[in-house]
């Protein structure tokens, strides 16, 4: 009787898993401007859903003076180690390469009228931050995703 809970607990699971992966993806726009801003403060998701986040950069000024990236962050992510470290990474996205292990996905640097993508899962519950990581911008271009 027990090996045949499990077995049906397997296959409801596996179920769960097939049916998860056929879903597609929800997606989430998300502008940045010249004005250091993105239009999105909070993103709400849940665990395991997989989720396409499309970054615009609507803004006119050069890439090398108002570029814009999109980065989400682990739970518990030291913010202001990552950001500073990451400032001078301009060859790596502005993303330290000592600092990768934190990042859950992130979207390219932008120029202005451009337009990037990434596709993610939702992999916990949680509180993760997503901010612009070009250098002097995290602070103003910030948000949350809460997963349940
Ligand atoms: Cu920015």
């Amino acid at each position: 009787m027990k090996f045949l809970a499990s077995l049906s607990l397997l296959t409801a699971l596996l179920a769960g898993t097939v049916l998860r992966a056929a879903e597609p993806a929800r997606t989430i726009e998300i502008t940045a401007n010249d004005q250091m801003k993105f239009n999105l403060a909070k993103i709400e998701a849940k665990v395991g859903e997989t989720i396409k986040v499309v970054l615009k950069n609507v803004g006119t000024l050069p890439k090398e003076a108002m570029g814009h990236n999109w980065v989400l962050l682990k739970p518990g992510t030291d913010l202001n180690a990552f950001a500073q470290a990451s400032m001078t990474a301009k060859d790596a996205e502005y993303i330290a390469p000592a600092h990768k292990d934190k990042v859950v996905a992130f979207v390219k640097v932008l120029g202005p009228k451009q337009t990037g993508e990434v596709t993610f899962t939702v992999p916990a519950a949680g509180e993760y931050t997503y901010v612009c990581s070009f250098p002097g911008h995290y602070m103003l271009m910030k948000g949350t995703l809460v997963a349940k």
